[in-house]
């Protein structure tokens, strides 16, 4: 939605890239099965994509309510019976309350995204403050429902404000672990093959509803995703399927603090290059990090 350029901190985590996750095996005739709802949170945690062992997959659309694309892309999911997250950007949702309304009416989830789509690595807790909570307050008075997750724009933030994030506020940080890069307007056809290409097991897909390219990329997206095998789960619902990987030593009963929970990303692709002059929100796939450690970054430098 907005430029910003030299998000160089987010350049180092893209040197990392072994993936773990292999392709799914799934049939493609493997009809989507109905999900429970998602069980009360755990405490709030950072996650970029979950380890699971279905093929499960989260679509996510950030800087709507659009009401030029959303209503169009929320036809497309109906269609396919499939659940997304919606992370809004307050003023659009004061603008679109009556978008808001129908995103949760049709069974998707909704994340805050702030209220101005500034690089909260930048501002001061006070500003951070102001940002979160009157999104959510927006979110609350359109349509009754609060949060329970937050994606900082540009995946810009620190790792102390991310704990503080989650105990101040109780909200989980969601980053991503696929980007087609479909700010810059490829093309449809370009948008669809690098999620394909990209999409894991456990993916957190991240795109953005607002652009006309984006939405017009999702039938392909979507029926191409379903061919693969894949199943779609709000970001809560993959998460709550989520199994962290143990390392010796370490027993089943994790200890559920933010970092023990935190979730590794998958490895940038090529279809995700760094680029020192990125000019766009979420251009580049959040930190890489080892098993079991917390995701490193987005911090700002
Ligand atoms: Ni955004």
């Amino acid at each position: 939605m907005r430029c910003v350029t030299g998000l160089l901190f987010l350049l180092g985590v893209l040197t990392a890239a072994a993936q773990d996750t292999t392709p799914i095996q799934a049939s493609p005739t493997a009809a989507p099965s109905p999900l429970k709802p998602a069980p009360s949170p755990l405490k709030p945690a950072t996650y970029s994509q979950a380890h699971v062992d279905q093929p499960y997959v989260a679509m996510t659309f950030d800087d709507g309510p659009s009401a030029a694309n959303t209503p169009r892309l929320l036809d497309m999911l109906k269609q396919r019976n499939i659940k997304a997250t919606f992370f809004l950007i307050g003023q659009n949702v004061a603008a679109n309350p009556d978008i808001v309304r129908r995103i949760l009416a049709e069974g998707h989830e909704i994340g805050n995204h702030t209220w101005t789509h500034p690089q909260l690595s930048k501002l001061g807790d006070d500003r951070v403050t102001a940002e979160i909570t009157k999104t959510q307050d927006a979110i609350k008075q359109a349509s009754g429902f609060t949060p329970t997750l937050l994606r900082p724009p540009y995946g810009a933030i620190t790792p102390r404000q991310r704990q503080w994030i989650e105990n101040q506020f109780g909200l989980s940080v969601i980053l991503w672990s696929v980007d087609p890069l479909d700010w810059k307007r490829p093309g449809p056809s370009v948008v669809t093959q690098r999620i394909l290409s990209q999409a894991r097991p456990g993916a957190i897909i991240l795109s953005h509803d607002i652009h006309k390219q984006t939405v017009d990329a999702m039938p392909a997206t979507l029926d191409g995703l379903i061919a693969k095998g894949y199943r779609f789960a709000t970001v809560s619902q993959l998460i709550a399927m989520n199994k962290p990987k143990l390392s010796t030593g370490q027993t089943a009963n994790i200890d559920r603090s933010h970092n023990s929970k935190t979730i590794t990303p998958t490895p940038a692709s090529s279809a995700t290059p760094a680029s020192s002059n990125a000019q766009h929100p979420e251009n580049t796939a959040p930190a890489k990090s080892s098993t079991n450690q917390p995701a490193t970054a987005p911090a700002a430098q």
